[in-house]
């Protein structure tokens, strides 16, 4: 037979992905874990929709996450059926008439004024004006098709998204909601999240494998009853073994850490002085002891740290950026959880009014909340994360020599 002979399309989906394929509600609405295959699930149901001659819609966060749905698409689609692919404007014309595309948050505005009969809105908790664009723009489209949705996300919080997938949980007609753990892809290795579980603190690891509704916006990442349990009442008199200055930018305190051994507090010191006396104030640590100082040289900061290097010895920088604040963070998150550090009660209440907030591809922001100080937790952050650095390196030595 010739070349062009028609192939199947093979999507094998799992038992999970079949419940919400079968499921013909016009609206579909899923809350499920990272890769649990979310993404997959809305391809294969959009291919079904187009197959029939249908019009899809996507809409995502952001152009990126749209190229690699686009890209994903194209796999699946057997060649023969393509009539056309554009890249630049991600959409997809197949031979029978169904059609496919891509608008993010910022592109939403080009649906206006087009029908379709079908629409995914793919890691839709993560589009902060979903409300206004879901019921200007969306429903209008779907309107001359009867059209259906499904919307599909990892849970972030109490969003538009998460009132539409109430509205299944709450039996309103037309709507069905669904909730996956990552545990329900069974093509996925178990100890890849096994991994992810270690490496993540408790409250993310609930909100992004299990999937369940929790708020990521409001509390914050170490808990209350984990907060408490760590306060120290006065300071170790232990020796301390590492110390941590946060340098004040231009509203806030500068705030320098000891930690001893145990990881538990023992020197504690918060000021707002010029640079000057900032570097004479820090000095006094030098009278008790000669462990390393980490100096907060981001921005201004670095300044400031090249003024104490020249009066304090032992002294090395640490840059906050993207990647090495959550790091840090995190680090003291799971100590916080596991009891491993130990601080007063003046640091606990910086800890309470922390802020954590998960973007779209599980990049996670840390700051205090707007109008409190936050110092103190990165003083802390940075001390506890030298300090682990500083006795595995001593341990190290132990069983070298
Ligand atoms: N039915 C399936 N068949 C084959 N691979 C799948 C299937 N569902 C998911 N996967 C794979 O699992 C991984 C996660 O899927 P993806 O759809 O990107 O998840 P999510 O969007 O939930 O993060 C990807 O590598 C994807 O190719
Ligand atoms: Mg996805």
């Amino acid at each position: 037979m010739h070349e062009t002979q028609k192939k199947q399309i093979q999507i094998t989906l799992h038992e999970g992905q079949l419940n919400v394929f079968n499921n013909h509600s016009r609206f579909r609405i899923i809350q499920a874990g990272r890769r649990w295959g979310k993404s997959t699930l809305s391809c294969a149901i959009a291919i079904s929709e187009m197959f029939q001659a249908h019009t899809v819609f996507f809409l995502t966060p952001t152009h990126d996450l749209n190229k690699t749905l686009f890209n994903e698409m194209l796999k699946w689609l057997p060649e023969q059926a393509v009539k056309a692919a554009n890249k630049s404007e991600l959409s997809i014309e197949l031979i029978n008439g169904g059609t496919a595309k891509w608008f993010s948050a910022e592109s939403a505005g080009q649906m206006r004024g087009r029908k379709a009969h079908f629409l995914v809105i793919d890691e839709g908790s993560f589009i902060s004006d979903l409300q206004d664009i879901y019921n200007s723009i969306c429903l209008p489209l779907l309107i001359d098709y009867k059209g259906k949705v499904l919307a599909i996300s990892t849970p972030n919080g109490h969003t538009f998204f998460d009132k539409l997938f109430l509205k299944g949980i709450n039996k309103e007609p037309d709507y069905a909601s669904f909730t996956f753990t990552s545990y329900e892809n069974p093509l996925l290795d178990a100890n890849e999240i096994e991994t992810m579980r270690q490496n993540m603190p408790d409250r993310q690891f609930k909100i992004e494998i299990l999937a369940q509704r929790i708020d990521s916006n409001d509390s914050n990442p170490f808990g209350e009853d984990n907060i408490v349990k760590n306060i120290t009442p006065t300071l170790s008199t232990k020796p301390p073994v590492i110390f941590a200055l946060d340098v004040a930018k231009v509203y806030d305190y500068s705030v320098l850490i000891g930690l001893d051994e145990d990881g538990t507090m023992c020197y504690f010191d918060r000021f707002r002085l010029n640079y000057e006396l900032t570097v004479q104030r820090v000095k006094r640590i030098r009278s008790i002891s000669e462990a390393k100082l980490i100096v907060d040289s981001t921005g201004v900061g670095n300044a400031v740290m090249e003024m104490i290097k020249k009066e304090v010895s032992n002294v090395e920088g640490f840059i906050f950026t993207g990647s090495s604040k959550p790091l840090i963070i995190n680090k003291l998150i799971l100590a916080i959880e596991q009891g491993k550090v130990k601080y007063t009660e003046q640091v606990a209440n910086e800890l309470y009014t922390y802020e954590m907030k998960i973007g779209i591809n599980g990049n996670v922001t840390y700051n205090g909340a707007a109008g409190t100080h936050d110092d103190c937790v990165a003083s802390l952050a940075m001390a506890y994360y030298h300090l682990i650095r500083v006795t595995h390196a001593a341990n190290w030595k132990l069983y070298t020599i």
